[in-house]
């Protein structure tokens, strides 16, 4: 098979758990939000990465569902970073010309941040080489529940025929309409679990799950991991040619 233009490995698309800031914090005795705020550093050099290994998109976890029943000052710290880090990454996420987009129910999240995704949105829509997508108050099964509302409603409009809705139906009404599924799904700090992540969309992704806390992740780990990706060989339920 030729080589994706010289590059290592062909995974299209790659999706992260940045998992372990917490711990990383612990064991140099800082609070948990020293350790949300060295994780978020990390995402820059990894997105920056992407057109070298023929990443195009890569979507990466932020602040789940579930992560609301961590400590008031866990969730503050981490929304007020979201701002700040949008804020001072914008300038750099345009002239470096990635696309961003934002996954995840945004009723929750207060305006102004609501409102600098918004905008974060608008100001790198031109752009094309690295497709970023952060996922924040998003779980899977709340999506695909989402999903179900909206469709439900549209049949209640009578906008769309029950009968036809099929896989291709509900795909168009998640929040990744616009993104192919990740052929590469990576979780790090040890865990092995997917934790509601991209439920419908990783059905046949390949996973890594890699001991490193999210801190100390590394370009190089991310093109390690990634051309490994390269030399497996995936089947999505049929057989391999020989
Ligand atoms: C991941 O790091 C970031 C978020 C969930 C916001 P954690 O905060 O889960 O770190 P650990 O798992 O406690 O080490
Ligand atoms: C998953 O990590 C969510 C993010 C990385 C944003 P968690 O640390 O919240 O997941 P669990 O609790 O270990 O399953
Ligand atoms: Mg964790």
């Amino acid at each position: 098979m030729p080589k994706n233009k010289g590059i290592i490995g062909a995974a299209e698309h790659v999706a992260i758990i940045m998992d372990g800031n917490g711990r990383w914090a612990k064991s140099r005795g800082k609070p948990r939000l020293y350790g949300h705020r060295a994780g978020a550093k990390r995402v820059r050099d990894i997105v920056e990465a992407c057109p070298q290994l023929g990443v195009k998109y890569l979507t990466v976890f932020a602040f789940s569902t579930e992560n609301w029943k961590r400590t008031q000052t866990e969730v503050a710290g981490l929304m007020k970073l979201f701002k700040k880090y949008i804020l001072s990454e914008a300038k750099r996420l345009v002239d470096a010309g990635v696309r961003v987009r934002f996954i995840g129910d945004r009723l929750r999240l207060e305006p102004r941040l609501v409102q600098l995704m918004d905008e974060l949105e608008k100001m790198t829509s031109k752009n094309t080489l690295v497709n970023l997508t952060v996922a924040i108050n998003y779980g899977g099964r709340d999506e695909v529940a989402r999903a179900s509302r909206r469709m439900a409603q549209d049949v209640a409009k009578g906008k769309l025929n029950p009968d036809k809705v099929n896989e291709q139906t509900l795909a168009r009404y998640l929040d990744t309409y616009v993104l192919p599924d990740p052929d590469l799904v990576i979780r790090t700090s040890g865990e092995a679990r997917i934790s509601n992540f991209l439920l419908w969309q990783s059905a046949y992704a390949e996973y890594e799950f890699v001991k490193t806390l999210w801190p100390d992740f590394t370009v190089r780990d991310f093109q390690e991991i990634v051309s490994i990706f390269g030399s497996r060989k995936r089947r999505f339920g049929g057989l391999l040619a020989s």
